[in-house]
């Protein structure tokens, strides 16, 4: 496996490469982005993985400074995991002059994540679209963790006539059923143990509304449930899977989102919920 820092050498790497399969991340890496390097190599024979921490997509007083780097355990990881390319491009290499020209992703980018992380959604689909054009992938594989980010990278893809073919991944979680994050590393040993609850509650919502009980209610019960144990709530919504809008009566694809803070750390998880058919 090759460690690349630099668009020319990638770009030298890379020629006369068949099917290239790319996977963007910011490092710190864990199973959840392992598995997706896993399904590359079913997709691709030659997976690059993106390994940049994109200060774009962080606002101010996020964690920036603070996100976890470690190259060299990340690059053990992904030789370990079949990658056969590590893109690590510094700051100057990804944004050697400002980046002034951005991606403006439609109205969904100001909702839900958005919402709280205003410019996040900007940064994200600029990064990608950059990390798309430097390597040209014919696959490119994101998690359904960020459920939002995967639904406007999708739009974007189709909107640009990007030719990448987009690909998701489930969420994979640790045995209590906390989904996997880097920022997993930012909790105390009593919070590590209280932020299972985040996905509880959404199973518990999600019972509830295959039960047909009131959503409003649902939904306002499981805010509080996380507010009695010392969580703040930033959003826990229901919406429809295809475009992330609310969804219609009748419609049955359907997803729970939430983002919860328990103290200093931010955690995010969703559950996709489908209803039989009336
Ligand atoms: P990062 O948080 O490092 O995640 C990289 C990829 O791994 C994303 O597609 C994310 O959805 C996926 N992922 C994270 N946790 C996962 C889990 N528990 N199970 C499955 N997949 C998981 O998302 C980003 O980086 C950045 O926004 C990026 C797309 C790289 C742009 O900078």
């Amino acid at each position: 496996m090759e460690v690349i820092h630099t668009v020319r050498d990638l770009r030298r790497r890379l020629a006369g490469e068949g099917a290239v399969g790319l996977v963007p991340t910011m490092g710190s890496l864990h199973e959840g982005h392992l598995s997706l390097v896993r399904s590359a190599r079913t997709l691709a024979s030659c997976v690059v993985t993106s390994v940049f921490v994109n200060r774009l997509q962080f606002g101010p007083g996020e964690d920036f400074e603070r996100y976890p780097r470690d190259l060299s355990e990340d690059t053990r990881l992904l030789g370990a995991a079949g990658c056969q390319v590590v893109f690590a491009p510094d700051e100057s290499e990804m944004y050697p002059v400002p980046q002034r020209f951005l991606v403006e992703p439609p109205e969904l980018q100001h909702e839900l994540e958005g919402a709280i992380r205003p410019g996040h959604f900007r940064g994200v689909c600029t990064v990608v679209l950059k990390l798309i054009n430097m390597v040209h992938p014919q696959v490119a594989l994101f998690g359904k963790k960020d459920y939002q980010q995967w639904t406007l990278l999708r739009e974007m893809v189709g909107a640009l006539s990007l030719p990448v073919r987009m690909v998701s991944g489930e969420t994979m979680r640790a045995d209590d059923g906390l989904a996997l994050s880097s920022r997993n590393a930012y909790l105390s040993p009593e919070q590590r143990s209280e932020a299972p609850r985040l996905q509880r509650v959404l199973r518990t919502v999600a019972a509830g509304i295959k039960a047909g009980a009131a959503r409003g209610d649902l939904l306002t019960a499981a805010s509080a449930e996380l507010a009695a144990h010392g969580w703040q709530v930033d959003y826990l919504a229901l919406r429809r899977q295809s475009d992330l809008a609310p969804p219609q009566p009748g419609e049955r694809a359907l997803v729970l989102l939430a983002a919860a803070r328990l103290g200093g750390t931010r955690l995010i998880d969703n559950l996709e919920v489908l209803l039989p058919e009336a």
